[in-house]
């Protein structure tokens, strides 16, 4: 299989950037997308060339570190998908295929394909944790709580982090990802006793890091490869309006 991969290629912060071609022949269609990646920057270094620069870690879909737009979307062209789990059977030979990072004021690239994702980690920061007292764990079943709300929280949780809902939309708002991780916590009882802050602490970071607003177009939902619903936006608005009531 033979496809030519146009890759953003910048070497650092303040660096313009351009896309560059590259002819790469050898690949085969069972191929991980990441894995024909690997195999151009083995050429690269046969060349002598500088390699290009993309991250990754757990090449299963849970890390969140992978996250490219491929031919204009996040992820490639799937569904419910991270980069690292896209094949090359996807494509066709004879395919041209654009490589380019995440585009968002709030992501600065970092080199090449890599961006700085921090921000996320700072929202987080501001409110992704319980209290808990220290010692034995409680016995699980103590905290008795209802499967609707277990199922629920565990479907937020199943954010990944990845950023692909901020790269999507045409705002590079965070309100998926932020309303994602403050619905989790704030679903489950061991989350109630800060949630009021954590609803107002979070949202503040994601406005001070330079995300857009949120104007509901819902190309997030559609992008996010854990299949995040929006909805979880909407429940994050009447959450804010409490929290500033009673927070
Ligand atoms: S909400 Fe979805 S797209 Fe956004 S960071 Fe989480 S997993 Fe990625
Ligand atoms: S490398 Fe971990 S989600 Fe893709």
């Amino acid at each position: 299989m033979k496809v030519t991969f146009q890759i953003w290629r910048q070497d650092g912060p303040t660096d313009k950037g351009r896309l560059k071609d590259y002819e790469v022949d050898g690949l085969t269609e069972d191929m991980s997308f990441l894995e024909a990646l690997d195999h151009l920057n083995e050429l690269l270094v046969l060349k002598n060339e500088k390699v290009i620069a993309y991250e990754y870690d757990c090449r299963e879909g849970i890390c969140g570190q992978c996250g490219i737009f491929i031919n204009g979307r996040a992820h490639g062209p799937h569904a419910n998908m991270t980069t690292c789990q896209l094949h090359m059977r996807s494509f066709n030979d004879g395919d041209t295929i654009v490589v380019e990072p995440w585009r968002a004021q709030a992501f600065p690239v970092v080199k090449d394909l890599i961006v700085d994702r921090s921000a996320l980690d700072r929202i987080i920061e501001q409110g992704g944790y319980i209290s808990a007292k220290t010692g034995t764990a409680p016995e699980a079943n103590s905290i008795p709580i209802g499967k609707d709300v277990a199922d629920k929280a565990m479907d937020a949780a199943a954010c990944i982090g990845c950023g692909a809902c901020v790269a999507t939309c045409k705002n590079a708002s965070a309100a998926l990802f932020t309303s994602a991780k403050i619905n989790h916590l704030n679903s489950l009882p061991q989350g109630k006793p800060e949630q009021h802050r954590r609803v107002l602490e979070m949202t503040k970071q994601m406005a001070y890091e330079g995300f857009g607003h949120c104007t509901f177009t819902g190309a997030c939902e559609v992008e996010c490869p854990e299949g995040i619903s929006i909805v979880n936006i909407a429940e994050l608005n009447a959450r804010i309006l409490k929290a500033r009531l009673l927070g």
